[in-house]
């Protein structure tokens, strides 16, 4: 197979650093017993897991969305504050399970803290109302001589937390979600809780909830647009069929220009997309975890198959990059976590290590690029009961994105071939930017597609690294494989962003 890739040396556009963002939720062992454990010998003082403190550092979280997903529809914020052996403990009746609250407000700015991310909190539409959200609010950003600021300060925390993202309520279009309702009733209580919560902290961006439903962000749009700052969408994909799997991230840009249209036919061009739930799911049902065992843990065993979902996803968020303001990936730790732990080890799954080569190795400015690739077509049909099919004329077995890095004066090219069987000859054209003699290549792939990582064998997939020289214009990429190749510059770029 052949593709042809041509790099501009003009800037497009900034990509912004949320997209690279994580979301914990009290669902299974995400918290307790992933980021947070009291008993383990490999916690702090503070009982936060040192080993997943560290990996979550290195790929530089920039966001964490918290405390759910559904949990946060049922939550009472007032039920983790203060001394923990004072905090009630509760029943998790959206995921099953004893929560002891022991991980709450305190706790989860500490960790934001500690990793360098900002705090993204979902507020209860469900089980909570307009004054609960209020006093929260209150108790992380004021400074006023009230009662929920002067809590904060009792309980040890004089300077306001200054949380910038504020959910208002989480997938209450679906029928499993405490607190359901329709489009008309969210898009009014939005306005009312958005209006208010503006007025007490205007510097806050408040995120809605989007269905991936054209009727219902419309209306959500529509009514509330003025007050809000992003609305969200939510994409799982995944089935043990390959293409099924990678092919969907092709699926999800479909959906993120059909929002974005949907914004700009409202003009409501002041709201960004928040893609804040995404990732491979169909492995475990959570009904059916419930009735077997009572908690659901949701632990899906990752591969590479499904870190080039997520290679995917990164090149589709690169080039939204105008319209898309915020990624999360659902979940970090354990639940559908791209980590996993055990009580004394902790697993770096494939999707970890493309967080790892976009992060760390990709810029945050793009830069013209085309790509020109054989494609496919599809029809796919397999998530957890077929809820999450579709069908794709033109799907491509080679995708690419060009980014700088300005710090550095680094060009950076993602590339993903993701066909299966067969290497990918690549014909690079550089000639347009001042290229130099050497660059760096960082290489994920393994002899299988179903390769993962567990505790047996934890490096079974990671990236590995090696110069290359930049004189050849051919490269061959190996079958499903991601490259980031960084190009070090000798001159400036054109455009300005
Ligand atoms: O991430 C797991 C769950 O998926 C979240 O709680 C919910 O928002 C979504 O349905
Ligand atoms: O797709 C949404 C998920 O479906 C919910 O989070 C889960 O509880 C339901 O089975």
């Amino acid at each position: 197979m052949n593709a042809h890739v041509k790099v501009w040396g003009v800037k497009t556009g900034t990509i912004s650093p949320l997209i690279y963002g994580h979301f914990i939720e009290h669902l299974g062992r995400c918290i307790y017993g992933g980021v947070f454990d009291e008993d383990s010998p490999l916690a702090d003082s503070s009982g936060f897991r040192k080993d997943v403190l560290e990996a979550v550092r290195r790929i530089k979280c920039p966001v964490l969305r918290w405390p759910g997903g559904n949990f946060a529809s049922a939550y009472h914020w007032e039920d983790g504050i203060g001394p923990r052996e004072r905090r009630p403990k509760l029943i998790n009746y959206v995921w099953g399970g004893i929560e002891t609250n022991r991980f709450g407000t305190d706790e989860f700015i500490e960790y934001c803290r500690r990793i360098g991310a900002e705090p993204y909190l979902a507020v209860s539409l469900g089980t909570g109302t307009l004054d609960e959200a209020l006093h929260w609010l209150e108790y992380c950003n004021l400074d006023t001589p009230t009662k929920y600021a002067e809590m904060r300060k009792t309980f040890g925390h004089p300077e306001p937390y200054r949380v910038k993202y504020w959910g208002v309520g989480n997938e209450v279009y679906g029928p499993w979600q405490v607190g359901h309702c329709s489009a008309r009733e969210y898009a009014e209580k939005l306005r009312q809780f958005a209006m208010f919560m503006k007025a007490l902290d205007p510097s806050i961006q408040i995120i809605a909830v989007g269905a991936d439903d054209p009727e219902w962000d419309l209306t959500v749009l529509k009514h509330a647009g003025k007050v809000i700052d992003f609305i969200s969408i939510h994409q799982y994909h995944g089935s043990e069929d390959y293409y099924e799997t990678v092919a969907a991230a092709y699926y999800v840009e479909e959906r993120l220009k059909l929002l974005a249209s949907l914004i700009k036919s409202t003009r409501m061009d002041h709201v960004k997309i928040a893609f804040d739930e995404w990732n491979v799911w169909y492995q475990v049902d959570p009904e059916e975890e419930a009735r077997e065992k009572g908690i659901v843990y949701l632990e899906e065993p990752y591969t590479l198959k499904d870190a080039l979902f997520a290679a995917g996803i990164f090149l589709v968020l690169h080039r939204l990059s105008d319209v898309v303001g915020m990624a999360n990936l659902a979940q970090m730790v354990n639940a559908l976590g791209m980590i996993k732990t055990q009580k004394d080890a902790m697993v770096l799954t494939p999707i970890y290590h493309v967080f790892d080569l976009f992060v760390n190795h990709t810029g945050t400015v793009r830069l013209g690029c085309e790509v020109l690739a054989d494609s496919y077509a599809i029809r796919a049909k397999s998530f957890l009961k077929g809820r999450s099919s579709f069908a794709l004329e033109r799907v491509p077995y080679f995708d690419a994105s060009a980014t700088y890095d300005p710090s550095r004066n680094v060009l950076s090219l993602a590339m993903v071939n993701f066909h299966r069987d067969e290497p990918c000859e690549v014909a690079v054209d550089f000639s347009d930017v001042p290229a130099g003699k050497e660059g760096q290549l960082f290489e994920l792939t393994a002899p299988d597609v179903l390769a993962g990582n567990d505790f047996a064998s934890p490096n079974r997939v990671v990236p590995v690294s090696r110069a290359v020289a930049l004189s050849e214009s051919s490269y061959s990429l190996p079958p499903h494989t991601l490259w980031v190749l960084e190009v070090p510059l000798e001159g400036t770029l054109g455009g300005t962003v």
